[in-house]
């Protein structure tokens, strides 16, 4: 590795809870229970949780002051317009969010999201002063025929925005999650995923050049708490995004406070 070409500093991890579609009103106590647990020793890490986006609203008034903070699961290309059932990128910032999961492989599998239409995604993230979360990951056929590296290095291509080429401040974090390993409890070793980070990487970096600094390339995919201190501590993973075991917080406390 090339150390001069890399700035010492690298942002702080970052752990991230998908909610996908779980969670009432009622979810507030997980959420006050949450706060709590923060409040009481400072993690390494950022903490986000992105719940449904009408829980937005609710949660803000829970984790107002706190050191949680809130992110949308998926955004519209555009501002406003005849969209139906589509939310915006300003609208969940509006309602309270920090960041926002883009390119999910549930998104990209149920609604055919392309990279194309992540990439105009990530770049609406960016326009209302979100941090995007870019998901990308390999389905298990792409892994056993060894395609693994070539379908991120395709993905990252064209799955991140123009804009952040243009700005020089932008912040934002790649979530890499093998398509496989989803809520399968099946994961790659810690190895395979060192190699995979380190490969992401430099890709950010080969087309970013020193702003990639700023990126994360955080692991997704059956993270739980009994899993998440071999991964979490490994060099090249900068944080996680946790699915099943986010919506406990005494479970997603417990990988939180698993980084060293
Ligand atoms: P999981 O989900 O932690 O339940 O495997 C991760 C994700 O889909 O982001």
């Amino acid at each position: 590795m090339n150390e001069t070409a890399i700035p010492a500093r690298r942002p702080p991890k970052l752990v991230v809870g998908n909610w996908k579609m779980f969670g009432t009103r009622r979810s507030s106590a997980e959420v006050r229970t949450l706060v709590r647990l923060l409040g009481l020793k400072r993690p390494h890490c950022e903490v986000v949780i992105c719940p449904p986006a009408v829980l937005l609203p609710p949660f803000r008034q829970i984790n107002r002051g706190s050191r949680l903070k809130l992110g949308g699961q998926d955004c519209h290309p555009l501002t406003q317009g005849a969209h139906t059932g589509d939310i915006s990128a300003e609208m969940l910032k509006d309602a309270g969010a920090g960041y926002v999961i883009v390119g999910h492989s549930e998104r990209r599998e149920a609604y055919r999201e392309t990279d194309q239409m992540v990439a105009q995604k990530a770049q609406a993230a960016l326009r209302a002063g979100l941090h995007p979360i870019v998901c990308i990951g390999e389905t298990a056929e792409q892994n056993e025929a060894g395609h693994t590296l070539d379908v991120l290095t395709r993905q990252l291509e064209r799955s991140l925005p123009d804009l952040l080429d243009a700005t020089e401040h932008a912040a934002f974090t790649i979530a890499y999650e093998p398509v496989w390993a989803i809520g399968t409890g099946r994961i790659p070793s810690p190895a395979q995923i060192e190699e995979i980070h380190g490969e992401i990487r430099r890709a950010l970096q080969k087309r970013l050049g020193l702003q990639a600094a700023k990126s994360r390339v955080i692991y997704g995919g059956s993270v739980k708490a009994s899993n998440a201190r071999a991964i979490l501590n490994l060099a090249e993973v900068d944080g996680a995004l946790v699915g099943g075991a986010s919506l406990k917080a005494t479970d997603f406390a417990a990988i939180v406070y698993s980084i060293n």
